[in-house]
C-alpha cells in the first residue's frame, strides 16, 4: 500500500484553518492618523465599516459641530459622503455632505437632501454648513465641514458612504454590499464615545454564522469527503474505512450545509429590498443537488448490478456539480459579505491545500494502478467507475 496523508490529520488542519477564518480583526485607529488640521478635533472614532474615520469637535455652547470624515472612495475617481439623519437611522432622509473631484480637477464638497433611493441632486440641507472643503491623497479622501446641529443635541444618527464614480458632476450609486448597508451608527456628541451600530450588529452576526456554516460544509467537509471517496479506495487496506469516512463527511456536510442554507433563506427574507440573485439561486441549486445526492446512499445498487454504471454516473456527476457550485457560491458570498481580507485568503489557502492533496493522491493512484496492472494484468483502474468500491 502506498503511503497517503491521513484524512484525520487533514481534517484537523482544515478545522484549525476554519477557526482562523472566524477570528475577527481590526487594527488601524483614528488616534494615530495625521492630516492637515488634525489638531483641531477633540475626538475621533474608527467607524465600523468602509475603512472610514470621523474626527470631530462639538461646541455645546452654540451647538456647532466641526468634522473631518476620512475614507477611501470605492474606486479612484469616486466619492465619499458623511451625513446626519435627523429623522431616521438609514440613508433615507439623511442630510449629506459629499466630496469628490470636480471636472476642473479640484476637490469639491456638495450637500444633498436624500429623500429617496435613486439619483441625487445637489440641494440645501436642513443644517447650516460652512467652511466645507475636501482633499485627496494616496487613495484617501478627507471631507472637512462645520455644521450647526439642533441645540441641546446629545446624539445624532450618522450615515457614511463611499461610491465608485461621478458622472457629469453627479455622484453615481454606491454598491449595496453589507459594508455599505451597515454604514450608519449613533454618534454621541457628549460624553465618552464608543461606536454604537444602530440595529446592525445582530444581522452582521447572522451573516457571519451563515458564512461560517457554508464554508465548513460545502467548502471544506464536502470536498474532503469527495477526495476520500476518489482516492482512498485505491488502497485495499483502506477498505471499508474510506466508505464510512466518505459517508460521515458528506452527511455532516449536508447537515451543516442545510443549517447554512436555512440561515441564508432567513437573511434573504429579512431584507426584501436587497437581492443577491446569483448567490441565492446557486445556493438553492446546491441544496437540491445535495438532497438528490443523499438518495444516492439509499438507491445504491450492488457493485456488479447492471445499473451500477448509471448509478456511478449519477452519483459522480451530481457530486462534482455540488463541489464546483458550492465553492463558487462561497466566493460569491465573500464578495457580498466583504469580511476582512484574511478570511478570504485563508479559504483560498484551504482550497489550494485540498487541491494539492488531490493532485498528489491522483498521481499516487495512477502509480499504484499501473503497478497493479503490470503485476497482475487485471482489469485496469479507470479512475472513475472501477469495481473496487464497496457494495
Ligand atoms: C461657536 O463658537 C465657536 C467658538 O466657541 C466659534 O468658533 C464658532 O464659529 C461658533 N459657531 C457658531 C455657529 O456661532
Ligand atoms: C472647480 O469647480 C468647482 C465646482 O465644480 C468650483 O467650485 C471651483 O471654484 C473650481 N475651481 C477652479 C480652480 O476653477
Ligand atoms: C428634503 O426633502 C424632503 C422630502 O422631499 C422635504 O420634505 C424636506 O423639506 C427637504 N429638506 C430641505 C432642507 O430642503
Amino acid at each position: 500500500m502506498a503511503s497517503s496523508p491521513s484524512p484525520a490529520s487533514d481534517f484537523l488542519v482544515l478545522t484549525l484553518w476554519a477557526l482562523l477564518v472566524i477570528s475577527p480583526v481590526h487594527s488601524l485607529t483614528c488616534s494615530s492618523q495625521t492630516f492637515t488640521n488634525n489638531g483641531l478635533y477633540k475626538k475621533c472614532l474608527d467607524l465600523p465599516t468602509l475603512s472610514s474615520y470621523l474626527h470631530w469637535t462639538y461646541d455645546q455652547s452654540n451647538s456647532s459641530l466641526s468634522i473631518a470624515f476620512i475614507a477611501p472612495p470605492s474606486k479612484s475617481g469616486g466619492w465619499i459622503a458623511w451625513a446626519i439623519n435627523p429623522t431616521d437611522t438609514g440613508m433615507k432622509g439623511s442630510q449629506a455632505l459629499l466630496a469628490f473631484k470636480s471636472d476642473n480637477g479640484s476637490m469639491t464638497v456638495k450637500t444633498y437632501n436624500i429623500s429617496n433611493i435613486g439619483p441625487v441632486t445637489e440641494s440645501k440641507i436642513s443644517f447650516d454648513v460652512w467652511d466645507a472643503s475636501a482633499e485627496s491623497s494616496s487613495g484617501v479622501m478627507r471631507l472637512f465641514a462645520k455644521l450647526k446641529v439642533p441645540s441641546n443635541s446629545q446624539t445624532i444618527n450618522q450615515v457614511w458612504q463611499v461610491g465608485p464614480s461621478v458622472t457629469g458632476g453627479v455622484p453615481d450609486a454606491h454598491s449595496m454590499q453589507t459594508a455599505n448597508l451597515n454604514a450608519k451608527s449613533t454618534l454621541s456628541l457628549v460624553g465618552e464615545q464608543t461606536a454604537t451600530p444602530s440595529g446592525t450588529d445582530s444581522r452582521t452576526k447572522k451573516k457571519n454564522i451563515h458564512g461560517v456554516l457554508n464554508v465548513v460544509s460545502w467548502g471544506i467537509l464536502f470536498p474532503t469527503g469527495a477526495i476520500i471517496a476518489r482516492y482512498l479506495r485505491t488502497f485495499e487496506s483502506a477498505e471499508p474505512a474510506w466508505f464510512y469516512l466518505h459517508v460521515f463527511c458528506q452527511i455532516s456536510a449536508y447537515a451543516i450545509g442545510v443549517a447554512g442554507w436555512g440561515t441564508g433563506l432567513k437573511l434573504g427574507s429579512e431584507s426584501p429590498g436587497v437581492q443577491y440573485t446569483g448567490h441565492r439561486n446557486i445556493g438553492i441549486s446546491v441544496f437540491c443537488l445535495a438532497t438528490v445526492q443523499i438518495f444516492a446512499l439509499f438507491l445504491r445498487p450492488k457493485k456488479d448490478h447492471k445499473y451500477r454504471l448509471y448509478w456511478n454516473i449519477y452519483h459522480h456527476g451530481v457530486g462534482y456539480s455540488i463541489l464546483i457550485l458550492g465553492i463558487l457560491n462561497i466566493f460569491k458570498g465573500y464578495d457580498i459579505l466583504q469580511p476582512a481580507k484574511k478570511w478570504k485568503s485563508a479559504y483560498i489557502i484551504v482550497i489550494i491545500v485540498l487541491g494539492a492533496i488531490a493532485l498528489l493522491l491522483e498521481a499516487i493512484t495512477w502509480i499504484v494502478v499501473l503497478r497493479r496492472k503490470s503485476s497482475k494484468s487485471t482489469k485496469p483502474y479507470d479512475g472513475f467507475n472501477n469495481g473496487q468500491g464497496r457494495q
